[in-house]
């Protein structure tokens, strides 16, 4: 079967990182027909679009989808996250954001192997609030945090089929209950609820806090994590950092019921420091296409791909000579 696969190289290193992730598919034996869209703050600025309806249209027919990074400094914050990032997360329903974490004993810990599963729908970032008096004295702003028992459990019996699938079968429900006390509520009993359909499941409760501080001294206490929007995106990016750094942190936006594409991509930004220079690493890109061969059912190529990003860790070089020598492994 020939999966119809969208790239979105964006801005910055995106397409440097894509590129890349493309030639690392294309050694692999996995046929696939690539739809390249024009998409993110570089497009934004000639055009004024952010995700035009017949892009969407097109996106949806796709199998999935192979995100780079997007955003500029010329954009100002929020147009691209909100209008392209997120809005692709709804319209296509990808509740679970996946990021697997792995790495070996560093100064501050004995060993990574862990996966968060961030709800991606709902929680501080459905865009609920509004402001009251802009631009006075007395201005207002109100954020709030949308938790449906739906969105939720649906994400929550994400995490516990995951978990029952790996080896420790544990799984950590991260909030703040103690101060949230509604959402926290809701996500506990429902939590508690389902953990009685997996009694094969050890199960335990963190505040988002102490889940930091775990993080950074003892990761390896955890396997599966589960948590809302807002505490799950700042967790991974500690998640990166204390697994390999940002160059190897890989990210899957998934829609379990495959009602539409699932959409891949690097934990990290476009980061305009660096773009053009040749010193982005692929690697989190490429791990990021392995998820998306999995998720498609290619199970042996995704393992081949992340045996030669393996294979590469020792190559130092531009981001198309560290593409080259992991194509070159498969
Ligand atoms: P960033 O992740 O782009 O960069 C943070 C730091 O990490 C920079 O010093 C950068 O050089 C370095 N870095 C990132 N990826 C790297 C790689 N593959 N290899 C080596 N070094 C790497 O985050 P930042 O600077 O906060 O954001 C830059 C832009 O990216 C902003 O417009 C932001 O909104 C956007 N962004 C987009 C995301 C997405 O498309 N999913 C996610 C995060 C940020
Ligand atoms: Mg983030």
């Amino acid at each position: 079967m020939t999966h119809r696969i969208g790239i979105v190289g964006g801005d910055g290193i995106g397409p440097e990182v894509v590129a890349e992730a493309t030639k690392v598919l294309d050694a692999t034996d996995v046929a696939y027909t690539p739809v390249v869209f024009d998409l993110g703050g570089t497009r934004y600025l000639r055009d004024g679009e952010v995700l035009p309806p017949a892009d969407l249209t097109a996106i949806r027919e796709l199998d999935a989808v192979l995100l780079g990074a997007v955003g500029i400094p010329e954009v100002p914050p929020g147009v691209i996250e909100r209008g392209l990032l997120l809005e692709l997360r709804f319209e296509l329903d990808l509740y679970v954001n996946l990021r697997p974490f792995v790495g070996p004993p560093s100064g501050h810990n004995d060993g990574v192997d862990m996966v968060v599963v961030r709800e991606n729908t709902e929680g501080a970032y459905a865009g609920e609030g509004g402001y009251l008096r802009k631009g006075t004295p007395h201005e207002i702003a109100t954020q709030g945090s949308v938790n449906s028992r739906f969105g939720v459990e649906r994400c929550v019996r994400f995490a516990f089929e995951l978990a029952r699938t790996r080896e420790r079968k544990h799984l950590t429900l991260v909030h703040k209950t103690n101060v949230l006390t509604f959402a926290g509520d809701l996500w506990q009993r429902t939590f508690t609820d389902v953990a009685q359909e997996y009694a094969d499941v050890e199960t335990a409760y963190h505040h988002v806090d102490a889940a930091c501080i775990y993080f950074v001294q003892d990761p390896g206490r955890y396997d599966v994590l589960v948590t809302d929007n807002l505490f799950g995106d700042i967790l991974t990016d500690l998640g990166g950092a204390v697994s390999g750094g940002i160059g190897r942190a890989a990210s899957a936006n998934l829609n379990p019921d495959r009602t539409g594409p699932s959409l891949f991509e690097p934990v990290h930004g476009s980061a305009p420091d660096i773009a053009g220079t040749g010193a982005a690493d692929p690697r989190a890109a490429v791990l990021s296409a392995a998820m998306m061969l999995e998720f498609l059912g290619e199970d042996e190529a995704a393992v081949r791909v992340r045996d030669a990003v393996a294979k590469s860790e020792d190559v130092a070089g531009t981001t198309s000579e560290i593409g080259d020598a992991i194509a070159e492994w498969i």
